[in-house]
């Protein structure tokens, strides 16, 4: 494959591939000297057009670690604010020699037009609602990490289903590797076309939480919300936002993953974010490995 842009793109083998290179890999991060010389001599584009605090840095880290030249291009303060139009920025980047480009964008789809114009791998790493592909493989690496497996394992995502790229990514990816995936929302933020993925829908997070191994939480997209899509920041907490007492009625094994950033006090309290049973540190850790495998793989390290 030359690139990833959906996770839907992956088969079971591919998809068990990269999880298996990113464990290899994350050996590297125990070491003294964090580095490989794999891609030594490629340059890796980071081209940002929407903020990122996790995707942006793990991306570059794990670029380092592989020893590519990295270039982080952000919007803000570039020429985009002149006009220039996405394509004309990734031909330039291209021009100074990019062998892969990592895009964020607000435009779902862009990554895959962006492949289109250049001749190198294009990674997406989130565009708009639709995709973000190495958020699900390092959940499903975080899972199989923390669990054991991930054939038959019940995981809902939980919130804002409607505007995350994050549920679509997992949703194709954790059904390719076999787990059963229950999606919880108000009607109100789920996908009207959601009755065509590969898994189930709830409205009733109660019912959900004692049937479930890993419960991923999810933030209120407001920064793309143009109306209102429940009564009350207090009603929805109420209604699918997760702490303590909700915690108690999980299964005794079973696990909290949020992609982050986390707003505590409304999808998740801080008495969760903080349990040992909640993982968002552990998938920060792993989007390095993960990330790093990708690359290996994409650019064909040796
Ligand atoms: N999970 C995630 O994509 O986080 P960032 O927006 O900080 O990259």
């Amino acid at each position: 494959m030359r690139h990833l842009l959906s996770a839907g793109d992956l088969s079971r083998d591919e998809a068990t591939l990269v999880l298996d290179t990113a464990a290899e890999l994350a050996q590297v991060g125990d070491r003294s000297v964090k580095k490989l010389p794999t891609l030594r001599g490629r340059t890796v584009v980071n081209l940002f057009y929407e903020d990122s605090t996790r995707t942006r840095t793990s991306f570059e880290l794990a670029a380092k670690r592989l020893s590519a030249d990295v270039i982080n291009f952000s919007a803000k303060g570039s020429s985009v604010s002149k006009g220039e139009s996405l394509k004309d920025t990734a031909l330039t980047l291209q021009a100074m020699g990019a062998d892969a480009v990592v895009i964020r964008h607000s435009a779902s789809g862009a990554a895959h037009r962006l492949a289109n114009w250049v001749d190198g791998s294009v990674l997406n790493a989130g565009d708009g609602t639709h995709e973000h592909p190495t958020q699900a493989l390092l959940d499903a690496y975080t899972m199989r990490d923390r669990l054991g497996r991930l054939d038959g394992l019940r995981v809902a995502v939980v919130g804002d289903i409607l505007h995350s790229r994050v549920a679509r990514s997992n949703v194709l990816l954790l059904t390719t590797l076999g787990a059963h995936v229950t999606l919880v929302a108000p009607p109100t933020l789920l996908p009207v076309s959601v009755h065509t993925w590969p898994c189930e829908v709830s409205y009733d997070l109660d019912e959900v939480l004692p049937k479930s191994d890993v419960v991923m939480m999810l933030r209120v997209q407001a920064e793309r919300m143009r109306d209102s899509f429940f009564p009350s920041v207090r009603e929805y907490s109420r209604n699918y936002g997760l702490d303590g007492e909700r915690l108690n009625r999980m299964p005794a094994e079973a696990i909290v993953m949020h992609p982050g950033p986390m707003v505590r006090g409304m999808e998740i309290s801080a008495e969760v974010a903080d349990s040992p049973r909640c993982t968002v540190t552990e998938q920060v850790a792993n989007g390095v490995s993960l990330r790093m495998a990708v690359l290996y793989l994409l650019l064909g390290g040796s």
